[in-house]
C-alpha cells in the first residue's frame, strides 16, 4: 500500500542535546569530577572535548540540522559555566548561549532550552546537590539570571531533565554522581527537584509571562516479569508510581506521593504548561526477595526483544503509545522531548525511527495535543556513565578527529521532517523489514492483523 502518514502544519521536528554531552571542557561540574575517578565511566573514558560545541562546532552541527529540514532544537545550559561560584555570574558564558540561540534561530531552528540536564556545579554538589533543600533557592536564583538574560531568544523552557532518572541513578543505583545507594536520599532528591521545579516555574512566568514551561519526564514502559506473579505485579506497580507518576502528578496537583508519606507541595500544583516526554523503551520488573531495592531499580528485557547493539534499549514502539496515552492524561499539550536508540552501525535505528514515528502519528491523528518530536540525538555525544561506548547520533562522531559522518537515519529523518510525514516509500527504502507492519497490504486491514496475533 502506498500512503503517507502526514502531520499537521507547524509540527516541530527537531533533535535534542545537552550541554555536558556536547560542549566539551566542562571542568567545573560534578560530572567532570566523577569522570576523573577510576572505574566510574566505561573504559575509563571522559567527556573531554565532547562535540566541541564550546569551541564553535555547534555551528556546523546546526547547519546539519537545518539542512536536514529540522525546524527546532532542544539544548541545555551549563549551570557551572554561568555560575562558576555561588552568586558570581560569568557574563561571557551567557554571551555564548546568546550566540548559540541566535545561531539556532538564524537557521530556522526554534530553540527549546533545558535549564538543568543532570550536571551540577561542583560548589553545589559539595553541599549535597539534590539531597539538600538549599538547592531550591540556588536553582531559582540561577534560573532567574538565565531567563532574564535569554528571554528574548527563548520562549519554551524545560526546568529539569528527567527528575526520576537523576534521582534514581545518582542516589539509588549510584551510577551517577555522587554514587549513593539510599532510598531515603532518592526520595529527598525527588522532593527537592519538585520544589526546585515549582520555584523555577513561578520565577520564569514572573519574568516572561508568555513562556511555556515544563519538565522533561523520562517515561519508562513497565511490565511485571511474570504477569501471573502477584509480587512481580506489585513491584511493577510500585515502580510505576514512584518512577513514572510521582513527579508528574506532583507538578499537576501539588501533592507528592512517595512510599510512606504523601507530602503536600502546593506551590507545585499546575506548574506544567506542557508535558515533556522522553521515551526510550519498556522493561520488565520482577520481585527479588534478596535485593528488593535492586528489583525496584533495575529492569530487564524479555528474551527475543529487538535490542540495540549493546542491549541497552529494546525497540518497543507500543510502549511509546502507552507513554503518549499517559502524557495525554494530564490534559495539557505534549512535546516529545527525547526518543532514540544507541546504534553505531545504524542497523536498528531506521526501524526504531519508523515504528515510533508511526505511533506518534496515531496519537496526533486522534487529536492528542502533541506539538513536536525531538530525536535524541543530532550527533554522537558523551553518554554519561557509558562514556563513548554508545552512539545515539543521527550523525556519527569521531571524538578524536571531530569528524562527522552522516548515518542513513539522518537522511531518513530529514525526509520525514521535509515531508512533515512518514511515507511508505521512505519506509521501503530505509526500513523495509517493517513496511508490511506499518503499511499493511490492501485487503488486510491493520486491525485484523493485530487481532490475529
Ligand atoms: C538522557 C540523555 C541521554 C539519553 C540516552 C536520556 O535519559 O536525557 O542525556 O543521553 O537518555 O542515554
Amino acid at each position: 500500500m502506498r500512503a503517507t502518514y502526514s502531520f499537521p502544519p507547524g509540527f516541530r521536528w527537531g533533535t535534542a542535546t545537552a550541554s555536558h554531552q556536547v560542549e566539551g571542557g566542562n571542568t567545573n561540574n560534578d560530572w567532570w569530577a566523577w569522570e576523573q575517578q577510576p572505574s566510574r565511566i566505561a573504559l575509563g573514558q571522559s567527556s573531554g572535548l565532547a562535540c566541541d560545541w564550546w569551541g564553535g562546532r555547534w555551528k556546523e552541527d546546526f547547519d546539519r540540522a537545518a539542512s536536514g529540514a529540522q525546524n527546532a532544537h532542544r539544548l541545555s545550559l551549563e549551570w557551572s559555566r554561568i555560575e562558576p561560584t555561588p552568586a558570581t555570574w560569568d557574563e561571557s558564558a551567557l554571551g555564548f548561549y546568546r550566540e548559540l540561540l541566535r545561531g539556532a534561530r538564524e537557521r530556522g531552528l526554534v530553540p527549546m532550552v533545558t535549564l538543568n540536564h543532570f550536571t551540577l556545579p561542583i560548589w553545589l554538589a559539595e553541599r549535597g546537590g539534590w539531597t539538600n533543600e538549599a538547592i531550591v533557592g540556588h536553582f531559582e536564583r540561577f534560573v532567574r539570571k538565565a531567563v532574564a538574560g535569554l528571554q528574548d531568544l527563548v520562549d519554551t523552557w524545560v526546568t529539569i531533565n528527567e527528575p526520576n532518572l537523576v534521582a534514581f541513578l545518582a542516589h539509588l543505583t549510584g551510577v551517577f554522581p555522587p554514587g549513593q545507594h539510599s532510598l531515603t536520599a532518592t526520595f529527598n532528591a525527588i522532593r527537592n527537584i519538585v520544589l526546585a521545579h515549582a520555584a523555577a516555574y513561578h520565577a520564569i512566568h514572573e519574568i516572561q509571562p508568555q513562556a511555556q514551561v515544563g519538565l522533561a519526564h523520562h517515561y519508562r514502559g513497565l511490565r511485571p516479569a511474570n504477569p501471573r506473579s502477584p509480587l512481580d505485579r506489585w513491584i511493577a506497580h510500585f515502580r510505576e508510581q514512584i518512577f513514572n507518576d510521582a513527579v508528574a502528578i506532583a507538578a499537576h496537583v501539588g501533592s507528592l506521593r512517595l512510599p510512606g508519606a504523601t507530602q503536600r507541595v502546593p506551590k507545585a500544583a499546575r506548574t506544567q504548561d506542557f508535558i515533556g516526554l522522553n521515551y526510550y523503551s519498556t522493561e520488565q520488573f520482577g520481585f527479588n526477595l534478596l535485593h528488593p531495592a535492586r528489583a525496584l531499580a533495575v529492569g530487564t528485557y524479555p528474551p527475543g526483544s529487538d535490542l540495540s547493539p549493546s542491549g541497552f534499549i529494546a525497540n518497543v514502539p507500543e510502549g511509546f503509545w502507552h507513554a503518549l496515552r499517559w502524557a495525554n492524561g494530564f490534559g495539557i499539550p505534549i512535546i516529545v522531548t527525547e526518543n532514540g536508540i544507541e546504534d553505531p552501525d545504524d542497523s536498528i535505528r531506521p526501524r526504531y525511527l519508523a515504528t515510533h514515528i508511526r505511533v506518534l502519528w496515531r496519537a496526533v491523528n486522534i487529536n492528542w495535543p502533541v506539538l513536536g518530536y525531538y530525536h535524541w540525538s543530532l550527533v554522537d555525544n558523551f553518554e554519561w556513565e557509558r562514556g563513548w561506548t554508545q552512539r545515539f547520533g543521527l550523525w556519527e562522531l569521531d571524538a578524536v578527529t571531530q569528524e562527522r559522518r552522516e548515518r542513513p537515519s539522518a537522511r531518513f529523518y530529514a525526509e520525514i521532517c521535509r515531508a512533515n510525514g512518514l511515507s511508505s516509500d521512505m519506509v521501503e527504502h530505509y526500513a523495509p523489514e517493517v513496511l508490511a507492519d506499518l503499511f499493511p497490504p490492501a485487503g488486510e486491514p491493520e486491525l485484523t492483523r493485530l487481532v490475529k496475533r
